[in-house]
């Protein structure tokens, strides 16, 4: 499915943005091996986390949607999952399957995890070495990548892993089977991640110990089911935030979304470039600090990005590519090359779009440097990424042209009702 994208000199309104997709993975998985029933508020029913609930439905957990989009949960407590009949299939969600991994390897269940042709192609090597050496049995094909297959162990024994890449897949997944390990296991972050993982757990009332770049839990704790309400995406947010900064005259206000500080440098990199952001009526949703986003069109300048916030706004940098396009001056990205392990390797598809619709970009291996200009418009390959292909979709806002952007299906991944609300804001979006 292609999209034909085209200014129409307005981008306005409020926007409701679909529930966070990271939390919601974790609220599942959490609340299926808790005891007791949970019930989640806010989640996102897209691809991706529709894939975790298959998955916990083909190993017996009982998940209920009821009215209003609330889910229901009966956790099955530690080790009542059953050994699933078939493969689980995780389509195009490096979260199920990394986070999925982590919290098998300490049940006792065989099973093999496998995904679409871009989650085939992603490094799982990352999650086997930490949990082999927690005494796991688990493997991938030669070149590490799924499909993963998990078999029964011994009890797993807690470790103390400095992680070589700053990925909260990763740190998530060691976790994750800390709690089914005996004795203490301690995760060494290399920069900040995202702490929704641990946040969880403490809603399930699993207790973590958290100290600077380290963060420690004891084995054989319970977690207990309880009520959660998934703030507001902030991966989703973003592109209406940078839609709304791009376009002249523009004002868009966003309710209840996610600002955790481990996910919000996107806030930070766009008013570092001039962007007006305000941000009130701060509260929590669950254990997660949300609040109401207004933004209004502001001219942007080219900064270097420090590479301090890569990782906390690692999935908003197509989006930030679009917002560099329109500043004035170059946007210098380093220390960034993890972006190319993502649902496509995004530096190559950010350039190769960028490019397409006339914008001076120089392509690095951990980055690159954008130089703003003017948007012409033409035909941009998402190469099915979601979020590259939400970006493009957003820089038709400035572009002279229409702007077509090339496989889009993905979309449905995280935002399945994108189309509507970027189609409600002003943006004149249709398939082609
Ligand atoms: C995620 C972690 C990040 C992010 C992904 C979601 C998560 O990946 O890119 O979209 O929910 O834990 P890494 O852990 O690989 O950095």
């Amino acid at each position: 499915m292609d999209f034909i994208v085209t200014a129409t000199g307005k981008f306005e309104g409020d926007v409701n943005v679909p529930g966070d997709k990271s939390v919601s993975h974790r609220a599942i998985m959490l609340a299926a091996v808790a005891s007791g029933t949970s019930r989640i508020a806010g989640l996102l029913y897209s691809e991706d986390v529709l894939a975790t609930m298959r998955a916990f439905r083909q190993m017996g957990v009982e998940l209920d949607e009821l009215t209003d989009g609330l889910l229901t949960v009966k956790g099955v407590g530690s080790g009542g999952l059953k050994a699933p009949r078939t493969d689980i299939d995780l389509g195009n969600s490096g979260t199920a399957l990394r986070l999925l991994t982590g919290l098998l390897a300490g049940q006792n269940v065989e099973a093999t995890l496998t995904g679409d042709e871009s989650l085939r192609k992603r490094p799982m090597q990352r999650i086997v070495e930490p949990l082999l050496q927690m005494g796991a049995q688990v493997t991938v094909g030669r070149s590490g990548v799924p499909p993963v297959h998990i078999r029964k162990s011994r009890r797993l024994q807690g470790i103390h892993y400095r992680m070589p890449v700053a990925s909260a897949q990763v740190k998530s997944a060691i976790l994750l089977a800390g709690m089914y390990a005996h004795g203490e296991t301690c995760v060494d972050e290399p920069l900040v991640t995202r702490d929704h993982t641990e946040h969880m757990m403490a809603t399930f009332g699993y207790p973590y110990r958290h100290e600077g770049f380290r963060i420690c839990l004891a084995g054989g704790g319970r977690l207990q089911g309880t009520t959660i309400d998934v703030p507001g995406d902030l991966s989703s947010a973003a592109f209406f935030i940078v839609g709304a900064t791009i376009c002249r005259g523009s004002r868009v206000s966003i309710q209840g979304v996610g600002i955790n500080p481990t996910r919000s440098g996107v806030l930070t990199i766009l008013e570092q470039m001039g962007a007006r952001i305000e941000i009130g009526n701060r509260r929590h949703a669950g254990n997660e600090p949300v609040a109401d986003i207004v933004v209004r069109y502001a001219p942007l300048k080219g900064i270097e990005i420090s590479p301090e916030l890569v990782s906390l706004a690692i999935d908003e940098f197509p989006i930030i590519a679009i917002a560099a396009a329109c500043a004035d001056g170059h946007t210098v990205v380093r220390g960034a090359e993890e972006l190319r392990h993502k649902e496509s390797d995004r530096i190559f598809a950010m350039v190769g779009g960028l490019e397409a619709i006339g914008i001076e970009v120089e392509e690095r291996d951990d980055g690159m440097v954008i130089s703003g200009g003017l948007v012409k418009g033409g035909r941009v390959n998402s190469y099915g990424d979601h979020r590259i292909a939400m970006a493009f979709c957003m820089a038709a806002l400035r572009s002279a042209q229409p702007i077509v952007v090339q496989d889009c299906d993905n979309i449905a991944t995280s935002f399945p009702d994108f189309l509507a609300c970027a189609q409600n804001a002003g943006l004149d979006v249709r398939q082609v």
